[in-house]
């Protein structure tokens, strides 16, 4: 058991309390960064080398050291010791196992402070690259979706009542815009990651003369942290990419809302297919869906993790706390959540199929086109209000009928008032509703085709940031050939 103690620490005692060992051990959870650790020690290692703190004989041992324990990772082998704190220790007792004393070398000029920190950094910039490779084929999809279903119109609903007719291929793209938006979030996390933590020491420095930007290089960040004393206590970049998953998750979860609702037979809209849909145990018809509920459900999840990691920092004074390590649950879980619910959005979203008639029914047989008749009224001169005042007795007298404004015949229409022609009722139909729309961002026809074209582009750039972060497989392959 490598413990991170000494005889000052010990003195009086009989040995660190077994208990205190595992409450305060984190090598269950961390365990799970084996190839971060092991890059940041091969690309310390390299730098030890260079500037003359590390014997060449030694750092042939570590290095192949420490390749044998990738090679054990890889293989799903990694046979940790169970009483270590960390795998910070976890490494370095099984390196000593491995080479003997020189084992102890490559802690040199490096605290477990600045080799967490660095830990951190690899696993968030990594797991921001994967979803954003994920989030810029999601958008594709969106967009391609978009492209296939222009002419089928349902209503839009405020209130969660019937508003206006648009098109599917507008209520599609206004999702691709939120997860466009979430690419941002990730490239900025990415930014905000894309500094070296390691060299500060525990908090301050070191005497020795090591050479930071020689690790930077091996990592591919672009830059080296300001100042270590911030540096050993930062989890900025780790808040901004929790907050970069919850807010993606929380659009997730606001689209499963759209599917589930629109998928019953209240809305009738939507259909699943049935290799996306979940039974019942009991009742034989059902048809539910569980994929999106669930979806929904985890965005939960995702906030929790995103509150626990800002309460964790909240009221830390400078410097590194062990505090900090309470950050590893949260964030851990973090990334193989937001993967799982892009994944499934990608396998399901394409199986959910529009079923037009229905989504058409719901627009003839109610007064969705009102909005569309007021400004037809504008057109032709009238008062924004005036013509409002106009529309909403049309559709009073209509209702007092029992008919939709899509029944309302031209001559009833000129007795609640004669600006009501026959060019203003064509947007009775919803097809010439949706085609009247010209505004930017609206659900007319060149707008839509103007935010599909939007949302390439975002789909583009996500995958093309994603594709510039150097990822741990390849950094891994480097420093193996290239010590
Ligand atoms: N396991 C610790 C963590 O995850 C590593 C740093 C420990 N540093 C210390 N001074 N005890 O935060």
């Amino acid at each position: 058991m490598t413990i991170a103690r000494t005889s000052a620490t010990a003195a009086g005692s009989g040995g660190l309390h077994p208990d205190v060992l595992t409450f305060s051990s984190s090598l269950s959870l961390d365990r799970a960064l084996w190839r971060e650790d092991l890059i940041g020690s091969l690309a310390h290692l390299s730098m030890l080398q260079k500037v003359g703190l590390m014997p060449a004989a030694d750092a042939r041992a570590l290095h192949a050291g420490l390749c044998a324990l990738w090679a054990e990772g890889a293989a799903g082998k990694l046979d940790f010791p169970e009483d270590e704190e960390d795998v910070h220790m976890a490494v370095e007792a099984d390196l000593a196992r491995r080479v003997g004393e020189p084992a102890g070398r490559l802690h040199t000029a490096r605290s477990r402070n600045d080799q967490v920190a660095l830990d951190l950094h690899l696993h968030v910039r990594e797991q921001c690259a994967a979803v954003l490779e994920l989030l810029g084929s999601f958008i594709d999809e969106l967009a391609s979706r978009a492209e296939a279903e222009r002419d089928v119109l349902f209503p839009a609903y405020t209130h969660r009542q019937r508003a206006i007719p648009i098109s599917a291929a507008y209520w599609l793209c206004a999702y691709g815009a939120m997860f466009a938006r979430d690419a941002d979030t990730f490239t900025f996390a990415l930014n905000q990651v894309d500094q070296l933590p390691l060299g500060v020491g525990a908090i301050a420095g070191t005497s020795l003369p090591i050479d930071r930007d020689h690790v930077r290089a091996r990592l591919g960040f672009s830059r080296v942290s300001l100042n270590g004393l911030d540096t050993v206590g930062n989890r900025d970049f780790a808040l901004d990419y929790t907050y970069a998953v919850t807010r993606l998750l929380i659009h997730a979860s606001r689209l499963s809302a759209d599917i589930i609702d629109f998928a019953t037979a209240e809305f009738g809209f939507l259909k699943l297919d049935g290799a996306i849909a979940c039974g019942s145990s009991m009742m034989p018809q059902k048809k539910n869906p569980d994929v999106f509920e669930l979806i929904r459900g985890k965005s939960a999840r995702a906030l929790g993790n995103h509150v626990s990691m800002l309460t964790t920092v909240k009221g830390l004074p400078g410097g590194y706390l062990r505090d900090l390590q309470e950050d590893r649950a949260p964030l851990l879980d973090t990334g193989p959540l937001a993967r799982s619910v892009l994944e499934m959005l990608r396998l399901s979203v394409p199986r959910v199929t529009f079923d037009r008639e229905r989504a058409k029914q719901a627009l003839v047989e109610d007064y969705t086109q009102a909005t569309d008749l007021a400004e037809a009224l504008v057109k032709k001169g009238l008062p924004f209000r005036t013509a409002y005042q106009a529309v909403g007795a049309l559709v009073m007298k209509a209702k007092g009928q029992n008919l939709p404004l899509a029944k309302v015949t031209p001559e009833a229409a000129r007795e609640v008032n004669p600006a009501f022609d026959a060019e203003v009722l064509q947007c009775l139909d919803p097809l010439t509703s949706v085609a009247r729309k010209v505004s930017a961002g609206s659900t007319g026809p060149a707008a839509v085709a103007a935010q599909i074209a939007a949302l390439r582009e975002a789909a583009k750039g996500a995958k093309e940031r994603a594709a510039k972060v150097p990822r741990l497989e390849t950094l891994f392959k480097t420093l193996k050939e290239t010590p």
